[in-house]
């Protein structure tokens, strides 16, 4: 299989800002990458192009090391499954599924064995005989999908391929995708603007927004170490807390005070930081930052608690029931934070709560950069 790169990718429309700016980014030999990032923000543009569908501006793009800027996507042998899944209304599910194997003059042995293996690792054997018509959604979808499949491409590219799927099928249908790439070692490119979806099947994603590329990284490096305020906040269900504050660092103490209410501070004995972490900070000393911490970090205890490091008094406007765990909204002078609790908690909407956060469990931005601060 064919490894992908892009060097420096850029697409312009004619508009004045280009749809993809300068992308540059590798999917290895058999990798699953995820392009995730809003709406507009370039990613279709950018499969497009590694399809051969799109001219690109300028930069490079190969396949498998081979330069294809100027190849048609015939020579690029590479497949697509669309957002709209254009099946041939005319032809059953299985003509549609060989259809692509016909068109390379195989065998109508070999036809029928790889279509019957597709449709059963995508569970639609028993919708073969059927017409496009009749189908739902996701079957749709799913035929789509095997039809590309079929082929045995060198790269597998995918542009929201689930986005129609009802939701109580969609684990399956991602899991089977997911299966798909561990028993095929196909290069595949997967589009989402879905992080769960995107978190859930990356071996690495690639996160863009307004045609820029954020951050490529593991699941974990983006939700752990994300680049900047952009992936911190896109990333994570419920959204990161992120709060503007001024840093301060003296006397044994690292003080981010709210910049909306000075006396709100979160506090953290100085002897309690690792010594890279205090370095990098103490470039930010008397400066602006954004204090972040996830929903599943910040603590919700009785107000007694408020004087330990890292911690502030908020009124608990809500606490939702989750099942496994429980959600809770709290305020503090006008900002909500969110926190992740166990199913009960012992307090009523108007209570005063105590939250906290460890440090380690606590990030900090520039916000002139937006860029995250390194430790
Ligand atoms: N054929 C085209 N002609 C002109 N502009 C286009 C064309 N296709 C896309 N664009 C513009 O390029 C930008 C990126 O679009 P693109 O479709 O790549 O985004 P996307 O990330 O796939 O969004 P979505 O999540 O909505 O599918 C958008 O501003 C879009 O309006
Ligand atoms: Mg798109």
């Amino acid at each position: 299989m064919a490894k992908v790169e892009l060097e420096n990718v850029h697409k312009n429309y004619g508009a004045k800002e280009d749809a993809v700016k300068g992308a540059t980014f590798t999917c290895e030999d058999g990798e699953f990458i995820v392009l995730l990032g809003p709406s507009g923000c370039g990613k279709t543009t950018t499969l497009r192009m590694i399809t051969g569908l799109e001219s690109i501006t300028s930069g490079t793009i190969r396949l498998g090391g081979r330069v294809v800027n100027n190849l048609t996507p015939q020579q690029r042998n590479v497949a697509m499954a669309f957002e709209t899944y254009a099946l041939y209304p005319p032809l059953t599910v299985y003509e549609n599924i060989a259809f692509p194997l016909q068109v390379m003059k195989r065998s109508k042995a070999e036809i029928d064995k790889r279509v019957h293996e597709v449709a059963a690792s995508l569970s639609i054997s028993d919708i073969l005989d059927k017409y496009p018509e009749g189908l739902a959604g996701g079957q749709k979808q799913r035929v789509s999908l095997a039809r590309a499949l079929v082929r045995e491409p060198t790269v597998f590219l995918m542009d929201e391929p689930l986005s129609h799927v009802d939701a109580d099928v969609r684990y399956r249908a991602r899991a089977e995708i997911k299966h798909i790439h561990t028993v095929s070692h196909a290069t595949m490119i997967y589009v989402t603007h879905d992080q769960v979806e995107a978190v859930a099947l990356a071996d690495r994603v690639v996160v863009m927004d307004l045609g820029v590329i954020q951050q490529i990284g593991t699941p974990l490096d983006l939700y752990y170490r994300p680049a900047n305020l952009f992936v911190a906040g896109f990333i994570g269900e419920p959204p990161m807390n992120l709060i503007p504050c001024n840093l301060t660092l003296d006397g044994g103490m690292l003080r981010a005070s709210w910049q909306s209410r000075p006396d709100l501070e979160w506090r953290y004995q100085t002897e309690n930081i690792p010594e890279t972490a205090l370095r990098a900070l103490q470039a930010h000393h008397n400066r602006p930052v954004v204090f972040g911490v996830r929903p599943q970090r910040l603590a919700l205890r009785a107000p007694d608690a408020a004087s330990s490091d890292g911690s502030l008094t908020g009124k608990l406007l809500v606490h939702e029931f989750l099942g496994k765990d429980g959600i809770a909204q709290a305020e503090v002078d006008g900002t909500v934070l969110e926190c992740i609790t166990a199913p009960s908690i012992p307090f009523q909407a108007g209570d005063l709560v105590s939250l906290s956060a460890a440090f380690e469990d606590v990030l900090f931005f520039d916000p002139d950069t937006t860029r995250r601060i390194e430790y």
